[in-house]
Parts: C-alpha cells; sequence; structure tokens
C-alpha cells in the first residue's frame, strides 16, 4: 500500500508537466507491478492435488480391493477358540478397557477370516463368514496393528482372497486414532483396531438405493462375528461408531469418497483378566 501511495503521490499535484511525465511514468509502473504480483500470485483455483497413493475406482469397486505392490504378511493357521457358540453369545459384551498385552498374529488371523473370510469357494462364486445381498460383498477389513507379535505396527488392508494382510503404512497410528474417534478412551488403547468400510458402488449398480440398506446389514453380521470371535478367543472387542469420518478415512489414505469408514472395533485382552 505504501509503495501505491508513493508512486501516485506525483500525479496527485501533477498540474505541471514535469507532473504529468510522473504521471504516466508513475502509472506504467504500477499497471507492470500489478500485473507481475497477479501472475505470481496463486490463481485462487485450486492447484491439483497429487494421485493418492490408494486403488482406482475400477480397483475399489472389483469384488477384492487390492494394493498392487504392497508388502503382504500371510495370514498363520487361525487359532480356534473352544467355547460354544451358544456360551459365546451369553458372554458378548463391549470391552471399552485392555490389557497391556499383545495379541497374537494367529488371534488376529482368527478374527480376520471370521469376520469376512472366505469360507468357500465355488467356481466364480465365493461364501464368506457372512451373508452379503447378491455376494457382492461391498466390505473392506483394516487392521491398525499396533502392539501385535510378529507383525511390524502399521495400517494393513485384510486382502480376503488370499488371506494376507497388505501393508498401506508403517507405524503405530494408536493415537490418531484415539483422536478420530472423538477422543474416546475405548479407542487407540489396545493392541489392534478393526476397521470396516463399505464400497457401496460395489453394490448400488446392482440394487440401487436399496444397496445402501443391504451394505448397512452386512456390516452388523461383520461386527457380530467380529464380537462373537473375540468373546471366544478370550479377547474383547466394541463397536464404535462415533468418530470423525473425515479423520478415519484421512488415516486409511481412503483419500475420495467412494469408501466410507462403517466401523471402528479395538480389540484385545480385557484388562483385569
Ligand atoms: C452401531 C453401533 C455404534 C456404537 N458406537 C459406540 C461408540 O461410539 N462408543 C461406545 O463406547 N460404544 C458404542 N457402541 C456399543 C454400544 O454402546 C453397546 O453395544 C451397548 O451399550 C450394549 O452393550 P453390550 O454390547 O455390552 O451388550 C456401539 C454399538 C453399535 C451397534
Amino acid at each position: 500500500m505504501r509503495f501505491f501511495t508513493t508512486l501516485m503521490s506525483p500525479c496527485v499535484g501533477g498540474k505541471t508537466g514535469l507532473g504529468r511525465v510522473f504521471a504516466a511514468v508513475s502509472l506504467k509502473i504500477i499497471v507492470i507491478n500489478f500485473v507481475a504480483i497477479a501472475l505470481a500470485a496463486p490463481s485462487g483455483a485450486q492447484q491439483p492435488s497429487p494421485a493418492p497413493s490408494v486403488p482406482t475406482e475400477a480397483e475399489e469397486t472389483a469384488m477384492y480391493k487390492t494394493y498392487k505392490n504392497a508388502p503382504k504378511t500371510s495370514l498363520p493357521a487361525p487359532t480356534a477358540g473352544n467355547m460354544s457358540l451358544e456360551t459365546a453369545i451369553r458372554a458378548r459384551r463391549s470391552v471399552r478397557s485392555f490389557a497391556d498385552k499383545p495379541l497374537k498374529l494367529a488371534q488376529v488371523s482368527q478374527l480376520l477370516l471370521s469376520a469376512y473370510g472366505i469360507t468357500q469357494r465355488r467356481g466364480d462364486e465365493d461364501h464368506r463368514s457372512v451373508p452379503s445381498a447378491g455376494a457382492m460383498f461391498p466390505l473392506d477389513l483394516y487392521l491398525l496393528a499396533h502392539h501385535v507379535d510378529s507383525l511390524a505396527p502399521g495400517l494393513y488392508h485384510f486382502q480376503v482372497l488370499d488371506s494376507t494382510l497388505e501393508l498401506i503404512k508403517p507405524g503405530d497410528f494408536s493415537e490418531q486414532i484415539h483422536e478420530a474417534s472423538n477422543g474416546q478412551s475405548t479407542v487407540g488403547s489396545s493392541p489392534a483396531t478393526l476397521i470396516i468400510t463399505a464400497t457401496y458402488g460395489r453394490i448400488t449398480p446392482r440394487y440401487s438405493d436399496r444397496g445402501y440398506q443391504y451394505t448397512h446389514m452386512e456390516v452388523g453380521a461383520v461386527c457380530q462375528n467380529v464380537y462373537l470371535q473375540a468373546t471366544s478367543l478370550g479377547l474383547g472387542t466394541c463397536a464404535v461408531g462415533a468418530f470423525d469420518d473425515d479423520a478415519v478415512s484421512r488415516l486409511l489414505e481412503l483419500g475420495r469418497r467412494r469408501e466410507i469408514p462403517m466401523l471402528v472395533m479395538p480389540v484385545g485382552v480385557p484388562r483385569g483378566e
């Protein structure tokens, strides 16, 4: 502004010939400066952000979302519990406090397979641990490993097709998932956190708007399987729906609005057991 008024001052009192010359030169400088500033300043339009390292729309809406080139960890043979189904149903409770003990990779494996794993392969159509409208399977499962034996802390995607964990990014994200879950003490203190996401685009082409309802029903089935399997293994979990969608999406690097986080489920040994 000071620069602008300094240049303008000769014009203001410029009734003489010299004044007119000053005015003409000053105006020229002003125009040149404005053009330079306009060119240097950001245009206001959003600069294209670098493409996120997530699968493309086609890859995401495919039956099996895959993180190409991700380091993979094979899930070991699962550890079966020895509790009857009836006992597990009766004993199931939401657990909100966890002992400072790690999970075994075999326990994680059993939880994921019970939650959404393939239980039978039949031609093109796989059967999984939960029913799915039209066998479209619109959900994905992610694991935040905070303290799991034989598994580096990190964000993993459960690759249902070959029962592996695809590493998306290494690191302990317990603080981030705690904050993203509105600071609930239940989240971030467990050795692992499961997150269920939904890709409506996998099911709505077939069922239109009804696909949204079907997707939510399926989340309930997966959630209950996680509860019952955790109970049977002597572990605990809690369905957590109160979280910041955007913060969880950012943490999972979902990037775009095609895949939505549905439930956050911390898992661990219940405190005091
Ligand atoms: C969709 C859904 C969302 C939930 N969200 C939360 C939550 O954000 N925080 C929490 O502590 N519990 C949450 N819960 C757990 C319920 O509070 C719990 O199931 C209920 O109190 C009954 O207790 P029980 O599961 O021990 O029988 C949620 C449960 C469901 C089904």
